[in-house]
């Protein structure tokens, strides 16, 4: 790391023990005192005036909550909080029934986001109470997911229906629903999982990093012949901008891809696509939405993608060599500071969530998503927060 990074992180702090115990205490205090609302039914993807909404389990996000809820249950754990544990080992539970009976009903899963919605949510249930619910509902879920597969361009289709051309596309995000289909092959034995994993894998890492690091968000492949076709954004500013949680994403998606195949070009790559979302930084370490957008443009953050890239570099720093892996986890260690310092809910009055100012979609002239949750808390921000506070704490199993 050279140059305008070590410009960046120099003089920052990186967050010290006492800062991440009160981190962690606060926000296991705001997720047992909204177990009330929120154990029948899930937080919404985002808040409204930074206060979430109740929701059925739907969409892509609701497995952010129980996750947030199993984090707590092991810092409460850790604490001899065995109440609070009690109480969230409950609520867990109940959640886990509404996964496996949303798999088993089909509903709403016709998409790839198998992995954010069953990872941390059931998996996780099954290897920290060893739910046996969560397992069938995850190993389900796997099967949803490769179902999705399209053996010609070797990808995971993210959305839509699977006969449209104009739905032949995988996009980044999905590196971090392939965890699932390894945790699947190794519970059940049967390698499909992984082989077809491995597969989206090396297409996706091949097509999605641009040749100065920046990444796609969403890319085409050509339907007739399942050749690689060309790069388009959804939530990013435009198509040549690099969405910071695009970016963020691949930070943690190669670091995971990393993990499970150990290829040591995915160590490359993590270290090309973090050093572009290192570069893209203001000064205070969180990104703006886009990473196009710097000081001075007046547009909003996302905090959520400073939590989730946090997460990778900690993932990766796992497997590195010992100088490299404590540089990663110093500039992990800073962002979290400033996630802590100046973008966590202080108080209850503030806000049912954990962070502040993160943003799911916005609106720009050049793309095609639907603007929600600007500048709000959004729920895999508030999980992703808890997972790299606790992963700096000490060691952790990761849900992935
Ligand atoms: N996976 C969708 C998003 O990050 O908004």
């Amino acid at each position: 790391m050279v140059g305008k990074i070590d410009l960046l992180l120099k003089g920052k702090s990186v967050i010290d023990r006492a800062e991440i115990e009160a981190a962690l205490d606060f926000a296991l205090g705001q997720v047992v005192d909204n177990l009330g609302e929120f154990t029948a039914s899930f937080k919404r993807a985002f808040s409204t005036n930074n206060f979430y909404d109740a929701t059925e389990n739907v969409n892509w996000t609701t497995g952010f909550w129980t996750g947030q809820v199993w984090l707590a249950w092991e810092w409460a754990k850790r604490k001899g909080l065995e109440r609070e544990a009690g109480a969230l080992k409950r609520a867990g539970e109940i959640q886990i029934d509404s996964f496996l009976d949303r798999i088993n009903g089909k509903r709403e899963v016709d998409h790839h986001d198998m992995g954010f919605l069953y990872s941390p949510s059931c998996v996780a249930g099954y290897k920290l109470i060893g739910s046996e619910k969560g397992r069938e509902a995850a190993v389900k879920a796997a099967d949803q997911l490769i179902s999705r597969f399209h053996p010609a361009g070797e990808f995971i289709q993210a959305w839509g229906p699977m006969d449209q051309p104009e739905n032949y596309r995988f996009i980044i995000d999905c590196l971090l629903n392939l965890p699932l289909l390894y945790w699947a092959t190794e519970e059940t034995g049967d390698g499909k999982y992984r082989e077809i994993a491995q597969k989206h894998i090396h297409t996706a890492i091949a097509n999605v990093i641009r040749e100065d690091y920046s990444t796609w968000h969403t890319f085409f492949m050509n339907m007739e012949t399942g050749e690689p076709d060309h790069g388009a954004t959804c939530q990013g500013y435009r198509d040549g901008s690099a969405w910071a949680r695009g970016q963020a994403w691949g930070v943690y998606g190669t670091a995971l891809a990393y993990r499970y195949t150990k290829k040591a070009e995915y160590i490359e790559d993590f270290r090309h696509v973090t050093g572009y979302f290192l570069e893209h930084l203001p000064s205070d370490l969180v990104p703006y939405w886009d990473l196009e957008f710097g000081e001075g443009s007046g547009e909003p953050r996302d905090s959520s993608s400073a939590s989730i890239a946090a997460c990778g570099m900690l993932e990766m720093a796992e497997y590195l060599e010992d100088e490299e892996a404590a540089c990663y986890r110093e500039i992990a260690g800073k962002i979290m500071r400033s996630v802590v310092k100046d973008y966590a809910v202080k108080s209850k009055a503030e806000s049912n969530g954990l962070v502040l100012h993160s943003t799911y979609s916005k609106k720009s002239p050049y793309n095609t998503c639907t603007p929600e949750g600007v500048d709000e808390c959004n729920i895999w921000g508030d999980y992703f927060y808890m997972e790299a506070l606790t992963r700096l704490w000490g060691k952790w199993n990761p849900y992935w």
